[in-house]
């Protein structure tokens, strides 16, 4: 009990019982999967549907033999990962042969999460950078290095070329499959996403969508990768944590005139405010992407809505729909230390000790104003009569924390996880005068009690659990 209430465990991991895919299992035309596992956030199926799937794609093995074998596959979708505590993929990328010759058939959808970019497989197989057993007796050094496949590997190699022997996993990648059909591609917080961004623009010729998240593996030249590719190409572009507002500039001055999705926008965490966009900025949508129909963004309110932000991001001509991404945290709030850490119940105790109230409780704890029907509705209604040239049919309103649920391993929840409201505000199918809001999620966050009771926190104190 106690221990949860300071380790929040994953959902516990099912294994899968389906079998792993092989090359005398049918062929698919589009694979979507997690390695490990094979289930893609699928951890509540049930266990029949589970024993009677189709072979599934577990392991990046199964996926690359697929690839190799399936030339009508057009769509791949693959996060690598570290499930719960001890679940590994097999490997963090595709085994291509570093000889070459590997011939994949040429995607249209291409959706990567976790991948190993930047891997040279063909370097550091040498005697001497198996240093395992570095200072250790020659022939266990020599054995080690046999029982690696390393010095099995470095024969093989050895009478390649020094370009081919260097060539990344990536480059390995471009070799095997014609890159020049990829239409829709997501790249989420792989392992050398920097590589990538650097090396794949102008194999990229068909690109129309495309979909970046940062996270914390975030890289520095996405605007560039952005920029480098075919001008004014791109319809849709969803870029997720790791931007600048000033890129939007960039951004826009190289897509805007065929961008007609833009999703920009950071998710909320503990520690820092989500950037926003100043208002000159704003206004750059409806000067230099006219053809803009969706528009997801984040908006700072702080006390009170920003007006005159809404007013602008109306005056775009051809918009039509909008998500509005809210910080739910109150500053003060943000101010604290981390919930149920050592430094939290110290603070906390102070304040006990000096017989004073603790601070920022209950309602303050959240931005204001608080999102619900009315406030959405008035947004709502500011922007529709703010509207130039098309109407806006819809505004959805989400805030606090949308992640997904982390699946790795333990950690500390933060606050925030799992604080959220949603708000739709629709005039389809309704009437002037209708109720046009709707709370989908979270309504009342604010009223809502802590998720630990004061005698819980208590507990904890008596306990002494934080010296
Ligand atoms: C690929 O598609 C073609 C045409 O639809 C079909 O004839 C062929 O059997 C398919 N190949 C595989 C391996 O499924
Ligand atoms: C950008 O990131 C790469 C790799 O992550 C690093 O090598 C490079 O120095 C960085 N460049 C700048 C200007 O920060
Ligand atoms: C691109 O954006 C348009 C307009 O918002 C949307 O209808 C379409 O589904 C998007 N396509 C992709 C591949 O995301
Ligand atoms: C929000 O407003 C308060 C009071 O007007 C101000 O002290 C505070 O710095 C503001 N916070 C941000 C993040 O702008
Ligand atoms: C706090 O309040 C308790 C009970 O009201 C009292 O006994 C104690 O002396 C107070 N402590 C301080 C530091 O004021
Ligand atoms: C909705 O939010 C606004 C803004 O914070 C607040 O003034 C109002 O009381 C809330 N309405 C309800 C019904 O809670």
């Amino acid at each position: 009990m106690l221990l949860e209430l300071f380790f929040l465990v994953s959902a516990a991991f099912l294994p899968t019982n389906a079998r792993q895919w092989s090359t005398s299992d049918q062929c698919p035309t589009s694979i979507r999967t997690t390695v490990p596992g094979g289930h893609y956030d699928d951890r509540y199926t049930d266990s029949e549907t589970r024993r009677t799937r189709p072979p599934n794609f577990g392991t990046m093995r199964s996926v690359h033999s697929a690839l190799l074998k399936c030339p009508n596959l057009t769509s791949l979708d693959l996060r690598v990962t570290l499930l719960g505590c001890s679940e590994w993929p097999d490997l963090w990328n595709f085994p291509f042969n570093v000889e070459g010759g590997d011939r994949y058939p040429p995607l249209k959808k291409l959706r990567l999460e976790g991948y190993s970019f930047d891997e040279q497989p063909g370097r550091g197989v040498g005697l001497k950078n198996s240093d395992e057993f570095y200072g250790a007796w020659l022939p266990e050094r020599l054995f080690d290095w046999w029982r690696s496949g390393n010095m099995q590997k470095y024969f093989q190699y050895k009478s390649l070329s020094a370009e081919q022997r260097d060539k990344t996993n990536l480059e390995l990648w471009f070799d095997a499959m014609d890159w020049s059909q990829i239409e829709t591609l997501g790249l989420l917080d792989n392992r050398g996403q920097h590589h990538f961004m650097d090396k794949a623009p102008r194999y990229l010729k068909s690109l129309r969508s495309l979909e970046i998240w940062g996270g914390w593996r975030g890289s520095n030249n996405t605007v560039a990768f952005v920029t480098n590719l075919e001008p004014n190409s791109l319809t849709n572009l969803t870029w997720i944590g790791g931007w600048e507002t000033n890129d939007l500039q960039s951004i826009l001055e190289s897509h805007g005139q065929s961008l007609q999705h833009l999703e920009i926008r950071d998710p909320e965490n503990d520690r820092q405010l989500t950037q926003a966009f100043e208002k000159d900025q704003l206004l750059l949508l409806s000067q230099i992407a006219p053809s803009l129909k969706h528009l997801s963004l984040n908006i700072r309110r702080n006390g009170t809505w920003p007006f005159e932000s809404f007013s602008i991001i109306a005056s775009s001509p051809s918009l039509e729909t909008v998500d509005l991404w809210l910080d739910i945290t109150s500053d003060c709030q943000r101010q604290k230390p981390q919930m149920y850490s050592v430094a939290y119940m110290k603070w906390e105790r102070e304040f006990r000790e000096r017989n004073e109230s603790i601070p920022c409780q209950g309602e303050d704890r959240f931005q204001q104003p608080f999102l619900n029907e009315s406030s959405a509705l008035e947004v709502f209604k500011h922007m529709r009569n703010a509207k130039s040239g098309e109407q806006l049919r819809k505004v959805t309103f989400w805030a606090g924390d949308w992640s997904r649920s982390w699946d790795g391993p333990i950690y500390i929840e933060p606050w925030i996880e799992g604080r959220s409201a949603k708000v739709v505000c629709t005039t389809e199918g309704m009437v002037e005068g209708e109720a046009w809001c709707t709370v989908e999620d979270g309504g009342g966050y604010w009223k809502n009690r802590a998720r630990w009771s004061e005698e819980e926190l208590e507990e904890f104190d008596r306990l002494d659990l934080m010296t």
